[in-house]
């Protein structure tokens, strides 16, 4: 392994985390010349992680959850590897409630794992209904950092 081989695997119910999966898959690999695979996890939710260095998990949130397939695949052993996640959550996307939906959607979530230490984490904002939350340039700016903390 050369240290970039990266998984993303997502989990996307209204289509933002799959955007937004896209959009870092881009990043690191035309910015950082990073090897990508993305991983629909509710198309296959067993990928191999044994050819990964890096490893970034996404999720929609709804009813103040995570989606089940990628809950599950937060038990997985990813030992040895760098791990990064992102969330699409409404309440993220809303600068008065942003700090909640982090405290709710990742602080909590991440102290039932303690075995996952990521190198980062974000939650953007989502799309319902007629809300559009969605903010393509931070999704940008984020996976322009990660691709950094990742090669370290
Ligand atoms: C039925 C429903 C329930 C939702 N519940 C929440 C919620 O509890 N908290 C939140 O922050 N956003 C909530 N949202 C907004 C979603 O987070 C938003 O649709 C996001 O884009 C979901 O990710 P996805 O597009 O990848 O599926 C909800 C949206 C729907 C349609």
């Amino acid at each position: 392994m050369n240290g970039n081989k990266t998984l993303i695997a997502y989990v996307t119910k209204s289509g933002v985390t799959e955007e937004n999966a896209e959009i870092i898959k881009q990043i690191l690999q035309e910015q950082h010349g990073f090897d990508v695979d993305l991983v629909n996890l509710k198309k296959n939710s067993k990928p191999d992680l044994s050819q990964y260095d890096n490893i970034i998990i996404g999720s929609g949130i709804r009813m103040g959850m995570w989606y089940g397939k990628a809950k599950k695949f937060l038990k997985k052993n990813f030992d040895n590897k760098k791990v990064a996640i992102f969330l699409s959550s409404g309440m993220a996307g809303v600068p008065e409630s942003y700090d909640e939906a982090i405290s709710k959607f990742i602080n909590k979530k991440l102290a039932k794992h303690p075995h996952i230490h990521p190198v980062a984490t974000e939650a953007f904002g989502g799309r319902y209904s007629n809300f559009d939350y969605t903010n393509t340039e931070k999704v940008k700016a984020w996976a322009l950092e990660l691709g950094e903390k990742l090669k370290v």
